[in-house]
């Protein structure tokens, strides 16, 4: 993957076809079609800026002046035949204000470059925008979040369109600057992690958008199985109907007995540490479409319920991830795989069912499926004897009323884990919001027929839901419970899954492995 050359180039290539190098070198003497610089407002320019505002004797100071851009950011301006400057072209980029250039801006100017420079026909570009000053962020941060930005921004889902909409000379090569020779090392690990978690962002929004009829339990569990059969360090098992039934798991089956599609139980894991090293647990909600069952949601916007199974898709996607930076980290994932359908075998309102806990639980609203495949999948991860559990369902719309699509509810019964998770989703911009888990809120659970209900009533509903999860899982087990159902999928123009918590989940891979390799002797 990695290629050096005289020039200290150094190369990955992204599985979209783009090319990503970190390199350092003077402005005026790069040969690529385009250079890239930011400009400030109010006509403030960057010291690459400036530089080449020397080298071409006042020309873009000149365009400044006239009043032709401003600074603001989004504005641009590509220039030909810039004198003195070897490349073909030079985009000026407004960045805004210098000191309001904050993270969300970054990621801005970086997608807007993108977007330009792919409607312009430049293949290549070195962008010295990772020289701007983004408010405490380091040159590592700067070059791993833009080529995140990039695949974010490149991202298309046209695999099921007869003819796709090719764009005439796309962007294949992102030169990132760096600005001494001995910040290559540090660039190249920024690189190579930007496009382990770009290519999960892929596949987690890959497997979020592909639609019910082609993406089922079974097609889930065969593509876990293919990752594993890429990755030396992995191991996958998948369960059927007959096993999931031997090992009781009552509240999973009853859900997927309304379906033609047979459920699955995906176990995929990472090994990248002595086998007895506890492993962290990703549990993911997998409900490749959900009707609602008997309990059926109203038809308008029902297409989007194929998005019920990013949980799932983000936990395989990471684990993917965490194999690729080969983390020094053992990692479990499993995935509870089912449809919820209406169904003359379905769950009925009322029915009583026993989990693989073995506490009994009275279905009230068969809409309110995820938490009884997530039960089970609760369960099933306490015998790797994980050192934390982190679970991943789009599992209430009450969530997105609370927290609408910026940031993912997050539940734990271990605050440092709260705090790291919040943390990690900072760093990623990914972010993650506390909700209690309160034992006042348990009693809306309570059941006059099991030991439990399905449901809890309208009133905080995201709690409730969360409140019944914590229900199985034990009291000293670290555990965290991430409710996505407001930021894993964007509805309107832009509909499409988002790829989230995929981002959020690996950097707590890589605080956590970074901690490990500390503690090391
Ligand atoms: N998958 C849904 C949650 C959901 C709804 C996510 C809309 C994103 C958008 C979940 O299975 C569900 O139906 N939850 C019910 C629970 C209720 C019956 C207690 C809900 O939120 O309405
Ligand atoms: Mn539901
Ligand atoms: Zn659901």
């Amino acid at each position: 993957m990695l290629i050096y050359n005289y020039n200290l180039v150094h190369t990955a290539i992204g599985k979209q076809g783009m090319e990503f190098i970190v390199k350092s070198g003077n402005a005026e003497k790069q040969r690529g079609a385009c250079i890239v610089v930011g400009l400030f407002e109010p006509r403030r320019l960057t010291p690459v800026a400036d530089h080449l505002d020397q080298v071409s004797n006042g020309y873009i100071s000149n365009i400044a002046r006239r009043g032709d851009l401003e600074g603001k950011c989004g504005q641009m301006l590509l220039l030909h035949n810039v004198p003195n400057i070897v490349s073909d072209r030079l985009l000026l980029v407004g960045c805004g204000r210098e000191r309001e250039l904050g993270d969300s801006q970054y990621r801005r100017i970086i997608s807007n470059i993108i977007n330009i420079l792919n409607e312009t026909g430049s293949m290549e570009a070195i962008f010295y925008v990772t020289d701007l000053p983004v408010r405490g962020r380091d040159m590592h941060w700067k070059i791993r979040e833009a080529v995140l930005a990039a695949y974010d921004t490149l991202y298309r889902f046209d695999q099921l369109k007869t003819s796709a909409d090719q764009t005439r000379r796309p962007l294949r090569k992102i030169i990132l600057h760096v600005p001494k020779r001995r910040d290559l090392n540090d660039g190249e690990m920024a690189l190579r992690q930007g496009i382990a978690i770009g290519n999960g962002l892929n596949l987690c929004k890959d497997l979020g958008n592909l639609p019910a009829n082609i993406c089922t339990p079974a097609y889930l569990a065969e593509q876990a199985q293919s990752i594993n059969e890429r990755n030396k360090k992995m191991h996958c098992e998948v369960m059927g109907p007959a096993a999931m039934q031997e090992l009781d798991m009552g509240a999973l089956l009853s859900v997927a007995k309304g379906s033609r599609q047979e459920a699955r139980f995906i176990i995929l894991r990472y090994q990248g540490e002595a086998a007895k090293t506890p492993p962290i647990a990703l549990v993911g909600k997998g409900i490749t479409f959900d009707s609602g069952g008997i309990s059926i949601k109203p038809a308008q916007d029902m297409d989007q319920m194929k998005f019920d199974m990013c949980g799932a898709a983000a936990v395989i996607a990471t684990l993917q991830v965490a194999a690729e930076l080969d983390l020094p980290l053992n990692v479990v994932g499993v995935v509870a795989a089912s449809e919820n359908l209406p169904d003359g075998q379905a769950n009925k309102p009322g029915d009583i069912v026993t989990s693989m806990s073995g506490q009994t639980i009275e279905i009230l609203n068969t809409d309110a499926e995820g938490r009884l495949v997530l039960c089970d999948a609760l369960t099933y991860v306490q015998r790797f004897k994980p050192s934390v559990i982190i679970d991943v369902a789009t599992l209430t719309g009450a969530c997105i009323v609370a927290l609408g699509n910026y940031a993912s509810g997050l539940f734990s019964n271990h605050g440092p884990l709260s705090h790291d998770l919040q943390n990690a989703g900072k760093t990623i911009g990914d972010a993650v919001w506390p909700l209690p888990l309160w034992d006042e809120y348990q009693e809306k659970l309570n059941s006059n027929f099991a030991d439990m209900a399905n449901v809890g009533g309208r009133e905080a509903g995201a709690v409730t839901a969360a409140c019944f999860l914590n229900r199985f899982v034990q009291k000293h087990d670290h555990w965290a419970h991430l409710d996505i159902a407001g930021t894993a999928w964007l509805t309107g123009e832009k509909k499409g899954a988002t790829g989230r918590p995929v981002p959020l989940l690996s950097q707590y891979l890589l605080d956590i492995s970074e901690l490990a390799r500390k503690n090391k002797p």
